[in-house]
């Protein structure tokens, strides 16, 4: 029997190897401080636990393979709350912004073609990508810059096999935010080679210092080659109930994709009706959100900045950070915080950043800190590197 050579291709999720020694760690009665994923631990808005307890139909049917006709038109009305004019027809509903990726990629990649995306890069696109036939092919940026990506190396990376440039706006895993000129510069490259624009935007909301949102749905001039990912699984602390998007104004991707979501039949009814309510929350949600992650980003990143010799910019978005530690081999010091290090009975774990890297050998002394525990948590967390740090180093 046969497994395709295009699964074989795609790697386990490198963090699962660590999940091990954490549940042994846990079981020895030392408590973990887990930086290491994108699970916020804000409570859901009670508004989506309201709608789907107002429910009242008899059958859970099969909604439209589209989506809830009541979701697509608050998705549209939230967008046109930004002056992006998507009709609740240009709106696909998807099971989280993962599934709106695949999709994406399985529409539009023929084996061999490429995407483009600045390195580090959300590792997930390499399972979608490899599935769907294509290849990675990134824009290596730098922690000394802060992840910032020179528009003129995206250009040099395209070859006849490129078929799209995909942003992650906010980054994860960097925190990289674009600016209006930056997502401008990025779209008429994406244009003068005429590739598709794909806009990861499931972080929309978490910029800080004062700036604002920023969308590749805010040109209308690229709109026939913009695609938008959504998702409120980070906006609204709710992951689990698997409901994300695409928005496009080009027909062709969005009959295509349509093929696929037929295919799968539909969404999950109720949490549609849930995302529904959520997408018509009032903005002061969002204010309050991002106030939030500013100050948890501070914390963090103040904690961390007392490590000597770390490499670490204080990023402008989403809710993670980015750092180069003085260490040669991260997850080998993973490994010791896990195994041989606590501190008053508490350790940390983190997201060793190899795996968010295509090009072989980068990443290795980089970690990725999600900051979806509260302020003092995440201080704790950081602390815990430098005295996990100080010990690691010591012993050798
Ligand atoms: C950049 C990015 N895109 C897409 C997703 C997919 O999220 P979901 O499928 O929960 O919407 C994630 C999740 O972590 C992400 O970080």
């Amino acid at each position: 029997m046969n497994i395709s050579e295009r699964m074989l291709k795609i790697e386990h999720s490198p963090i699962r190897k660590f999940n091990k020694y954490a549940l042994e760690a846990q079981e020895r009665g030392i408590r973990i401080y887990r930086l290491n994923i994108g699970q916020p631990d804000i409570a859901t808005p009670q508004c989506f636990m309201d709608a789907v307890k107002d429910f009242d139909d008899k059958v859970i049917a099969y909604s439209e393979s589209g989506g809830e006709a009541v979701l697509q038109k608050a998705i549209s009305k939230y967008f046109a709350g930004y002056g992006i004019d998507f009709k609740p027809d240009d709106i696909m509903v998807t099971n989280g912004g993962s599934e709106a990726l695949s999709m994406i990629f399985t529409s539009i990649l023929d084996p061999g073609d490429n995407v483009i995306t600045a390195e580090p890069y959300y590792t997930n696109y390499n399972t979608f990508v490899t599935a769907a036939g294509g290849d990675i092919v990134p824009v290596t940026t730098r922690a000394e810059e802060g992840y910032k990506a020179d528009p003129s190396f995206i250009e040099k990376a395209i070859n006849d096999r490129t078929r799209a440039i995909i942003c992650t706006n906010p980054g994860n895993p960097t925190g990289r935010v674009l600016s209006l000129e930056d997502v401008k510069t990025i779209a008429e490259i994406a244009k003068k080679y005429d590739l598709w624009m794909i806009a990861d935007e499931v972080y929309r909301e978490f910029v800080f210092d004062g700036n604002k949102v920023t969308s590749f749905g805010m040109l209308p001039e690229f709109s026939d080659r913009v695609i938008i990912v959504d998702s409120i699984s980070k906006r609204f602390s709710a992951c689990g109930a698997r409901v994300g998007c695409i928005a496009s104004k080009n027909p062709q991707i969005m009959d295509n994709v349509m093929k696929i979501a037929q295919g799968r039949l539909s969404c999950p009814t109720l949490d549609q009706i849930g995302a529904a309510a959520l997408y018509g929350i009032d903005h002061s949600y969002y204010d309050e959100m991002k106030n939030e992650y500013e100050s948890r980003r501070d914390a963090v990143y103040e904690e961390l900045s007392k490590i000597p010799g770390i490499v670490c910019k204080k990023p402008g978005g989403s809710f993670y950070i980015m750092a180069k530690l003085p260490v040669d081999n991260v997850e080998d010091f993973l490994m010791f915080l896990l195994t041989e290090f606590d501190d008053n009975g508490e350790t940390v774990m983190f997201s060793p950043a190899e795996g968010f890297y295509a090009t072989p050998g980068l990443g290795k002394d980089e970690i990725r800190i999600a900051y979806v525990l509260n302020s003092d948590d995440m201080r704790r967390g950081a602390e815990l590197i430098r005295l996990g740090m100080e010990k690691y180093n010591a012993r050798r």
